[in-house]
């Protein structure tokens, strides 16, 4: 599938000195949910903003639908839609006006169908007529997404769309994205929460320090890196793995009260079973097992931690 959005060799230097970006490369499929997944101060903003035309690029080349953000920032801004991190909107606005108007700062034409039809997927048409201001929060965070929406964009940008926003709202707006997708519009989202990029990309980047350290398939990735580790708690503390269960790689515990096993889920067989035959033979009993999962986190924080 061709790439959408197209980022080639991108820097950016604030006019304080300090390099946001090195280097960033990503091409972005058409119709995909990348979620850009990095801390505070990482430059996930940004890439975002640079893409958008809104921060200017100091090096690199982006281009969007094939038009390129900066010699035809026009061309590629039309099809972008995109959600601020901070509410910015009219508190005293209706919530069909602010949307109309929105598509009209694109140069569209009124289209009162378009803009009821946006609403209604984003349950927000029994609300038409209502004042912002009086809208909780989440219906809010809706309406930022209508505005996005209210120029027909092909990407649609979210930066941080769950920031402060509980558990359920932000499951709704996961519901909305999946509904956005269907309707065949490119996501890009920013979050912190690894939990969001688990639960709704296709494909997730994890951005540091101004660099992109992997962009790879969401499934893909947590095969690769998914590795099961056994928890096996002991009866009296060792202070070494024994000898004999040197071709297990054991790890050992805090205060040698256990020793951990890791294995791949994948393979076909775990050697569990013949690793506690093994331990009882070496004189270890054990009191208790627990097996975890290494999740999205687990191989995010690895990563982060490793180009400290
Ligand atoms: N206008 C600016 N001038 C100078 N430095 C800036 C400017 N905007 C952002 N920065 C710096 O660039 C770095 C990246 O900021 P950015 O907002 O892109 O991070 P972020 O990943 O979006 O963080 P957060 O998760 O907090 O939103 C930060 O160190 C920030 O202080
Ligand atoms: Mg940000």
């Amino acid at each position: 599938m061709p790439s959408i959005v197209s980022v080639r060799d991108l820097t950016k230097t604030y006019a304080s000195g300090f390099q946001a970006l090195k280097s960033v490369n990503l091409e972005i499929a058409e119709g995909e949910i990348l979620a850009l997944l990095g801390p505070n101060g990482a430059g996930k903003t940004t890439l975002i903003s640079t893409i958008c035309g809104i921060v200017q690029p100091t090096s690199g080349q982006i281009s969007v639908g094939g038009h390129d953000v900066v010699r035809d920032f026009r061309g590629a801004r039309d099809l972008i839609g995109l959600v601020p991190q901070e509410i910015t909107l009219e508190p005293f606005e209706k919530v069909f006006n602010a949307v109309s108007f929105s598509r009209g700062l694109f140069g569209k034409a009124p289209d009162a169908a378009y803009v009821e039809r946006v609403l209604r997927q984003l349950s927000l048409w029994d609300k038409k007529d209502s004042i912002i201001q009086r809208l909780s929060g989440g219906m809010k965070r809706r309406v930022l997404i209508a505005k996005a929406l209210a120029h027909g964009p092909r990407v649609l940008f979210l930066d941080e769309p769950s920031a402060g926003v509980d558990v359920e709202l932000r499951k709704d707006m996961w519901a909305v994205v999946a509904d956005l997708k269907v309707a065949g519009v490119t996501i890009i989202l920013t979050t912190h929460y690894i939990e969001e990029a688990e639960a709704i990309a296709d494909r997730v980047g994890v951005i540091n320090k101004g660099e992109i350290l992997l962009v790879e398939d969401k499934a893909a990735l947590m095969q690769r890196m998914g590795q099961k580790r056994l928890h096996i708690d002991l009866a009296a503390p060792i202070a070494a793995v024994p000898e004999a269960l040197a071709a297990y790689a054991l790890d050992l515990g805090p205060e040698g009260r256990s020793v951990i096993f890791t294995y791949d889920t994948k393979g076909e067989r775990t050697g569990i079973v013949t690793l506690l035959n093994d331990l009882r033979a070496a004189g270890l009993q054990m009191t208790d097992l627990a097996t975890r999962q290494s999740s999205l986190e687990d191989i995010f924080v690895g990563l982060v931690r490793g180009q400290v």
